[in-house]
């Protein structure tokens, strides 16, 4: 039998209505973005986007639910945590009558497990137990993933996430919000006009007037994307007229040379067959190539969704809630807090 589920994700500023059949098969995944509104404001602002899912969401919806047709939905799954509450709140009440509505199973997702399944929309198989990495603009970890609901944080950021790391730096150098798809595009002139090949860099990692990052708690390495940014405040305090497609490739190469500092120390930990890369920042093909490389070198399988898959988007959270809907589970929130942590019975 099918199973056709709808996904709502509303939890930051893209508010999203999916219907997924099987968990792996988009039907349809409309997305509005809120970027042009926080743009001017170089970031999110909570009440604005809460306000902004108010306003789309029942558009999607009305554009989503025709396609439903006589189908049977068997769940509607919402992100329910982490987030900005408001804007949860509004995926969650629309999922909620839904449910009730449709006579569909309701269940709550965690976002962030939600990215890490969204490569099963074109057609990866998550075996377990895999190694995940996150970067988005509000989270960055690498997580030990054993089956849906098994989510160990082996690293998580002691300060900024990544991507809010690139959206701040992109702000330093008058570049718009969100600044990471911009820092990337400088740096690809930059290896362009330098004719620099992704893993043949060594030259140039020298050159770098950035500084290493270097992060440990416990013996152990975890994220940290706070200091490379004042680094960069500081560089540009004293080297106002500094090419910025030169720079934004050299912080482009600090913060990938961090992340593939701890993932080696992750995969060497950790025996696993894939590695999955997903959240925003996963868009970003210098790191993509780098963190593919290094899979490579390890004997694992590299898998990540499609750029358009790798922002939020209602149709992962569909495909996470398909496993939760196959195998009875329920997850449920412990705290409402903008922490990693939950459970399921
Ligand atoms: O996962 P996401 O859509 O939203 C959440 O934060 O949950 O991630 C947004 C982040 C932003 O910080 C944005 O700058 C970053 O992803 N991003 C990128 C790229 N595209 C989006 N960062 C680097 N390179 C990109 N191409």
């Amino acid at each position: 039998m099918d199973v056709f589920g709808i996904g709502i994700e509303s939890s930051c500023d893209e508010t999203s209505v999916a219907v997924v059949k099987n968990g792996r098969e988009i039907l349809i995944n409309p997305i509005f973005s809120q970027t042009e509104i926080h743009q001017p404001f170089g970031g999110v602002i909570p009440e604005k986007a809460s306000r902004a899912h108010l306003e789309k969401l029942p558009h999607l919806l009305l554009e989503t639910l025709p396609s439903l047709k006589n189908l049977k939905m068997h769940y509607i799954a919402v992100t329910v945590k982490p987030g900005l509450v408001g804007s949860l709140l509004v995926g969650y009440n629309t999922a909620l009558c839904l449910s009730w509505l449709l006579q569909a199973k309701f269940i709550g997702v965690h976002h962030l497990e939600a990215h890490l399944y969204a490569p099963q929309l074109t057609g990866h198989e998550m075996n377990h137990p895999f190694l995940g990495l996150l970067l988005s603009g509000g989270n960055s970890a690498i997580y030990l993933v054993q089956g849906i609901g098994k989510m160990d944080v082996l690293c998580d950021t002691v300060d900024d996430a990544c991507g809010e790391a690139l959206d701040k730096a992109a702000n330093l150098m008058g570049l718009p919000y969100p600044g990471g798809p911009y820092i990337e595009k400088e740096a690809n002139l930059f290896m362009e006009k330098e004719k620099i090949m992704v893993g043949f860099e060594e030259k140039f990692s020298k050159q770098n007037p950035l500084p290493t990052i270097q992060a440990a708690k416990e013996d152990k390495p975890v994220f940290s994307f706070s200091g490379i940014k004042t680094a960069l405040l500081y560089f540009l305090q004293k080297n106002p007229h500094y090419p910025r497609e030169k720079l934004c490739y050299f912080f482009l190469q600090r913060l990938t040379e961090h992340i593939l500092h701890n993932l080696r120390y992750y995969l060497q930990k950790y025996p696993v067959k894939n590695l999955v890369f997903s959240g925003g920042v996963a868009a970003n093909q210098y790191m993509r190539k780098h963190i593919e490389n290094l899979a490579t070198e390890f004997g694992v399988s590299f898998i990540s969704p499609p750029p358009s898959l790798c922002t939020d988007n209602g149709a992962m959270v569909a495909a996470v809630g398909y496993w939760y809907y196959v195998n009875h589970k329920e997850f449920y929130v412990k705290k409402v807090e903008s922490d990693n942590s939950f459970s399921f019975k």
